[in-house]
């Protein structure tokens, strides 16, 4: 089909779902979380869970949910698509449920299993004005950061989790 990766020749395969995985951020908090931040904010966890699957196109389809831990209380979801390209370049394309929406470009690494991605284009934002994520695969983990700048302060920190597939 012209996609690079492992996912694209499963086709039958159902969705690849991941959890936060237990203990790996080193919280006390008992349940496997993210971990939230920026300079202008409070320091905050979350629980998440993602989904990736695809249609047999050579296009990944991309789901996330977050929750608050204490009340399970939705926070942030976003969804999008995946397109990678053979020579190790990929695109991807989020809908946020706050309303943003990003076009982020980047490449993929199919050896070290990891992604390194930049926003391209940022719209319908009040604050945001930059992106940046990068994900990393380890066996059945998924680690991920985001990175973001907005009207107030440059590139910094908002999001990390260690999540399992399940
Ligand atoms: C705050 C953007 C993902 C939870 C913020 C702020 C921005 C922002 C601009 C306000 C910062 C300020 O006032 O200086 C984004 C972007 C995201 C993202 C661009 C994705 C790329 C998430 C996710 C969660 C989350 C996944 C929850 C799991 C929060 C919380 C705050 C916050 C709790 C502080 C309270 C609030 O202002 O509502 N985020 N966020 N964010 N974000 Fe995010």
């Amino acid at each position: 089909t012209g996609c690079p990766l492992p996912v694209c020749k499963q086709p039958d395969e159902r969705p690849k779902l991941y959890r936060p995985k237990a203990g790996a951020l080193d919280l006390e908090n008992e349940e496997d979380v993210g971990q939230g931040g920026f300079p202008t904010i409070q320091a905050f966890d979350y629980g998440e869970e993602i989904q990736f699957w695809h249609s047999g196109k050579p296009v990944m389809a991309y789901a996330q949910k977050t929750w608050r831990l204490s009340s399970g209380e939705p926070m942030h979801a976003e969804s999008g698509y995946w397109r990678p390209k053979i020579d190790g370049s990929l695109e991807v394309i989020i809908a946020q449920s706050t309303g943003l929406a990003e076009v982020q470009k980047g490449t993929y690494n199919a050896e070290n299993k990891s992604i390194a991605l930049l926003s391209e284009i940022i719209a319908n934002a009040s604050k945001v004005k930059g992106i940046n994520r990068s994900f990393t695969v380890v066996g059945d983990d998924l680690e991920y950061t985001v990175s973001m700048a907005t009207n107030t302060h440059s590139l910094h920190p908002h999001l990390r989790a260690v999540l399992k597939r399940v």
